[in-house]
């Protein structure tokens, strides 16, 4: 029988149900979150893969109610911990969510670590925003975590400003400050694309340990499918607003269902067996105000016919725990 992944997957820390999140530029709306429920176990590893602008990114920020004018939620439920509907949290609430049981971190450090106070002062500004706590313990709990993510010479980087770390070190100061308060959830936007190859091994080595150190779940957002495979145990894949295709994520990589996570599989280097060309997905991603009729994938999918053209798939289970939105699945 094919049912709704939400009913098939329980336990869950985090559960998105229908979430439609829009950007109201003029005349044009952009659904640049269409209808979209997914959920997220306790301590695992959820990564949410696509090409840029199919909306990774709205999906994230609007878990923390980060959408501002001109985007806005406009349907769906957020429940975290079971009972609470983060949607419906007054301003006091969330703030009390954001930071201290969620966290969040970006693709650019330097876009979150603010320039004029020194790392110290930053992540101790955290514990003090979410508990009460001495100022002695709180270095003490500073020191602590910045030797957790991995820097050296800690009592030297607390008095450190942003700007005099490297890419690594930075990202590495903003992990730390992003779990100084222990988070359940941890959001990762694109943590490693502004870093070298060498340092985003480092780092996504960091948080497959600290997953486990903290006992959290962490929502990865990339377009880089080689990262995947290394750390997520659940992949989701989106397109145009939409999830096409999720399951466990070694049955992504082993049989990929849908034309789409098929074809970004095929264009990454590391998944492409022998020498030949890398394959590219023709044409690019749908404009969110004007999606294609039918299938939004179907102008780009090669198996694409005419009914694809008319009938627009709902997502199923089409095997057990592997969820598709295509009518040829
Ligand atoms: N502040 C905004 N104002 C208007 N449109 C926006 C805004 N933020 C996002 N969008 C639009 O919403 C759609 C989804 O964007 P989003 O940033 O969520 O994509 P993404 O998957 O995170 O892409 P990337 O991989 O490039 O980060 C895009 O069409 C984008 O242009
Ligand atoms: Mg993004």
């Amino acid at each position: 029988m094919w049912l709704a992944k939400y009913e098939t997957r329980m336990d869950n820390l985090l559960d998105i149900q229908n979430l439609r999140t829009y950007f109201y530029l003029g005349e044009q709306v952009l659904k640049a979150v269409d209808n979209v429920s997914f959920s997220i176990h306790p301590k695992e590893i959820v990564a949410l893969v696509g090409e840029s602008g199919c909306g990774k990114s709205t999906a994230a920020l609007s878990i923390l109610r980060l959408i501002s004018s001109p985007g806005k939620i406009v349907k769906g439920k957020i429940n975290f911990n079971d009972d609470i509907d983060l949607l419906k949290l007054d301003v006091k609430q969330l703030r009390k969510i954001r930071g201290n049981n969620i966290s969040m971190i970006f693709q650019e450090p330097l876009s979150c670590l603010n320039p004029t106070f020194t790392i110290g002062n930053q992540i101790t500004e955290a514990i003090f925003t979410h508990k009460s706590t001495s100022k002695d313990q709180a270095y003490k709990d500073t020191i602590d975590i910045l030797k957790t993510v991995g820097l050296q010479d800690q009592q030297r980087i607390f008095n450190t400003y942003p700007h005099q770390l490297s890419g690594g070190m930075q990202q590495r100061a903003m992990i730390a400050m992003a779990l100084i308060t222990k988070p359940q959830l941890l959001i990762a936007d694109e943590p490693t694309t502004a870093l070298d190859v060498t340092i985003q091994a480092q780092i996504l080595n960091l948080l497959k340990t600290l997953q486990k150190k903290f006992n959290m779940s962490i929502l990865l957002i990339t377009h880089d499918l080689s990262i995947v495979a290394q750390v997520a145990q659940w992949v989701i894949v989106m397109y145009g607003g939409e999830i096409v295709e999720e399951a466990d994520a070694k049955q992504v990589f082993k049989k990929p269902l849908h034309p789409y996570t098929e074809a970004l599989l095929k264009s990454v280097p590391s998944f492409k067996k022998g020498k030949g060309k890398l394959e590219v997905i023709p044409g690019s991603v749908p404009n969110p105000a004007e999606f294609p009729t039918g299938c939004k994938f179907h102008p780009r999918c090669r198996e694409a016919d005419k009914i694809c053209k008319k009938v627009k798939p709902g997502l199923f289970e089409v095997k057990k725990q592997h969820l598709v939105r295509c009518l040829k699945r």
